[in-house]
């Protein structure tokens, strides 16, 4: 087994991770990544296998007792965080088994290619305003200055948030989901326990606008559940908070690296502008080549054998989405942004059990963004410096993509 010298937190690695994965796949698939005490999985067989084993988990709670898993949570300094350790780090994603589909049940009926169709009317005018208010500037910053804000109408208008709070949301959201990443300093640590509280406390405003007027919303079909007793008071809460923290950073960074990706590859800019048709293909391919979740992780509840090679129980693995989305094995040239790639079975939006909820809710978006962009511009041109990855081995973002479009 190979010990790997692998550093997420470099510039070079939030530049082009790239090399880095191919590195990993070429080592032997499982490279153990000694200052997290994980095996860095990072080809897609592998990744596919993992993902879709039961006795591959989440969390190892229930196989220990509460000493040991206080123990476990001082070492990933995941301690002393009241708000967090009930709304955060107990949700469906970080449950398993009966618990675990239990609340994925709950919400599931929501987010089916059907109902998320029907918001496309309601969608459109809002994400059509958005973009006809930044081509109008003819420069602009599309991270902030326009996709920042579809991800907020787009669960927003899923959940029942207002827009004009989806701001501060995002903001929250950001606070929390970094503390998911390797570096887990004292510093971020406090943000995402105040963001957890902020969002809690929010929260708890608008569940009670809504057991007051309940409205066609998730947030009211969740308070009936609630009313029900087929979830608890903090079950509902972190339904809410996950939904809403899984959807925000993930769309606008795959948004903003789908975008740049058309800008490095202008022969696929091209193509898809003849083809309109080609959207749907398209959206999937960027997904593939720049996965903006590209690591979760697994734990093995029972001793396993995989390749030939044994694993005891505990053993915690890092599943490299996005190294596997570059797989050979699994895709024709992989390093080729191909917006007619098909098919393209990524594993973007993971698989198995925790396979995610919202990858229906997120195309959506994207369709109405790009599609929207495209009608309403001759010409979209890169503005200013190379632009900037954000850093971390959890996060495949922008942080700005500076534009000079010619409005039609
Ligand atoms: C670019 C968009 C998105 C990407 C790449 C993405 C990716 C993922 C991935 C990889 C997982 C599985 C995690 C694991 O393997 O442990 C997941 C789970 C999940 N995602 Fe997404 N996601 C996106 C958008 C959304 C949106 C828009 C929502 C909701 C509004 C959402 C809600 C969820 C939920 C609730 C889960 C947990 C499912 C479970 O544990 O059963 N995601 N997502």
């Amino acid at each position: 087994m190979t010990a790997i010298n692998f550093d997420p937190l470099s510039t070079e690695f939030s530049k082009n991770p790239y090399p880095a994965y191919a590195r990993l796949r070429k080592a032997d698939g499982f490279s153990w990544f000694a200052p997290h005490s994980m095996y860095l999985v990072s080809r897609f067989d592998d990744v596919t296998a993992l993902v879709k084993d039961r006795a591959m988990t989440r969390t190892l709670d229930a196989f220990r007792t509460s000493a040991e898993i206080a123990k476990q949570k001082r070492a990933d300094n995941w301690h002393d965080m009241p708000y967090h350790s009930r709304f955060v780090q107990f949700s469906m994603l970080d449950s398993d088994g009966d618990v675990h589909d239990r609340l994925r049940q709950q919400v599931f009926q929501f987010f089916g290619p059907a109902p998320v169709a029907r918001l496309r009317d309601s969608l459109a005018p809002h994400i059509n305003s958005l973009i006809d208010a930044a081509v109008s500037t003819g420069e602009f910053d599309f991270v902030e200055g326009l996709a920042a804000h579809v991800p907020g109408y787009t669960i927003g208008l899923l959940m029942g948030v207002p827009i004009e709070d989806c701001a501060r949301i995002r903001r929250w959201s950001e606070q929390i989901v970094q503390y998911f990443d390797v570096d887990r300093s004292d510093a971020k640590k406090q943000l995402a326990e105040q963001a957890t509280k902020d969002f809690y406390e929010y929260l708890q405003g608008l569940a009670a606008e809504r057991k007051e007027s309940p409205k066609d919303d998730l947030i009211s079909k969740l308070i009936e559940v609630e009313r029900a007793g087929e979830i608890s008071h903090d079950e509902f809460y972190s339904t809410c908070m996950l939904i809403v923290m899984a959807g925000h950073g993930s769309t606008l960074d795959v948004m903003s690296t789908g975008l740049h990706s058309l800008l490095r590859f202008p022969d696929q800019m091209q193509l898809l502008r003849e083809t309109p048709a080609l959207m749907k293909t398209a959206i999937q391919e960027m997904f593939r080549f720049e996965s903006p979740l590209p690591f979760f992780h697994r734990y093995a509840t029972t001793d396993v054998v995989i390749n030939g090679v044994a694993f005891a129980a505990g053993t915690r693995f890092g599943l490299l989405y996005g190294a596997a989305n570059r797989d050979a094995s699994a895709f024709a040239e992989p390093d080729k942004f191909d917006v007619a790639r098909w098919p393209n079975r990524h594993l973007a939006f993971g698989g198995g059990a925790h396979f995610c909820l919202g990858n229906h809710l997120a195309r959506l978006g994207m369709d109405l963004l790009f599609s929207g962009l495209f009608n309403k511009t001759k010409s979209i041109e890169l503005l200013g410096d190379a632009p900037i990855y954000k850093s971390g081995l959890g996060v495949r973002g922008l942080k700005s993509l500076g534009l000079s479009v010619e409005a039609i």
